[in-house]
């Protein structure tokens, strides 16, 4: 734990003592998780002189959004694709924070709601910077809420309901912030050119999701050796569950929407052919669907890591 040091040189006795832990759970590493470490990391930090997540000096978009259709329109629906995720998590943490182990648990996850609010916050705010109003965002949200990313959410939701906190958080912050990161990851450079505006915007949020998933590896690492077999069981068949409809989002992302991003890129390759997509691969020597089947490899396989790492690999065995 950090330790801040008095500055006067008092006796000993009339020392504040910054180390003396506030809570119960000692294990748990309080200053990590805790609101003033969500200042010094977000607010005095990721988010420094940024105005809705963005940085108020950033290059103009492209005029391209504005003038090619598809090319806007595939803008529009990834930025509504990230409002559904974002609102999703938004609900699903405010929900995790009453059924929670502990009060420094509870204070991370406040905080995280108020990160999820506002990445939900700074995309709806994007949309409306592009003229969008909010019965068109209402309708762009419907139109990429896909039948398996409906269930997705709705499993997450679902742990949330039953109040079931390893459940919530298995599927909340370690699969869907798990999900989210690697695809901020690649959305950050797939949105560099057209919008350098967007990838700070969305910089911003990945930081907070790493920071999620972080937390999510250390509270399941503390409490899942205390499960019984049947709920270990039961939180295999749920992780399982959740992995199978990730990958199905992707399927349908693809079977619908993949010609649609292909031939918007192919009309701009003179401005992202060389663009590096993925390490050593550009935007001009891989296709749209070979990229969406890279990222869900890489989501999955670091979720392998992961789940290894908190020891659920064990479960199953
Ligand atoms: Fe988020
Ligand atoms: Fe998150």
């Amino acid at each position: 734990m950090n330790s801040v040091q008095s500055t006067t040189s008092v006796d000993s006795k009339y020392r504040l003592n910054p180390n003396n832990p506030a809570y119960a759970a000692q294990e748990w590493q309080e200053r990590r998780w805790s609101a003033q470490n969500w200042f010094e990391r977000t607010a005095w930090k990721t988010l420094q002189g940024t105005h809705y997540g963005r940085d108020p000096n950033e290059d103009a978009p492209s005029k391209y959004l504005w003038d090619d259709p598809l090319l806007r329109q595939i803008y529009l629906l990834d930025i509504a694709s990230f409002i559904t995720a974002e609102r999703t998590s938004m609900l699903a943490v405010s929900g995790m924070v009453g059924c929670a182990p502990d009060e420094s648990s509870q204070i991370h996850l406040s905080t995280q709601v108020l990160d999820e609010a506002r990445h939900l916050e700074v995309f709806c705010r994007r949309l409306a910077d592009f003229g969008i109003t909010p019965a068109q965002r209402e309708q762009l949200e419907r139109q990429v809420t896909t039948r398996a990313m409906r269930n997705f959410y709705d499993l997450i939701h679902e742990q949330v309901d039953k109040k079931d906190f390893i459940g919530a958080s298995l599927a909340q912050n370690i699969t869907m912030e798990g999900m989210a990161y690697p695809i901020y990851r690649y959305e950050i450079r797939y949105w560099s050119r057209f919008d350098p505006g967007l990838s700070r915007i969305i910089r911003g949020a990945f930081a907070d999701e790493a920071h999620h998933v972080s937390f999510g590896e250390s509270i399941m690492k503390s409490q899942l050796q205390s499960l019984s077999v049947e709920k270990r069981n039961e939180m295999v068949t749920l992780l399982h569950d959740m992995q199978s409809l990730m990958t199905e989002v992707f399927e349908q992302v693809i079977k619908h929407y993949i010609g649609l991003y292909q031939e918007a890129a192919n009309n701009h390759m003179d401005l992202v052919g060389d663009l590096e997509i993925f390490p050593g691969q550009t935007m001009a020597n891989m296709s749209e669907e070979q990229q969406a089947r890279q990222l869900l490899q890489e989501i999955k396989a670091e979720q392998v890591a992961r789940l290894r790492h908190i020891g659920v690999s064990a479960f199953a065995s």
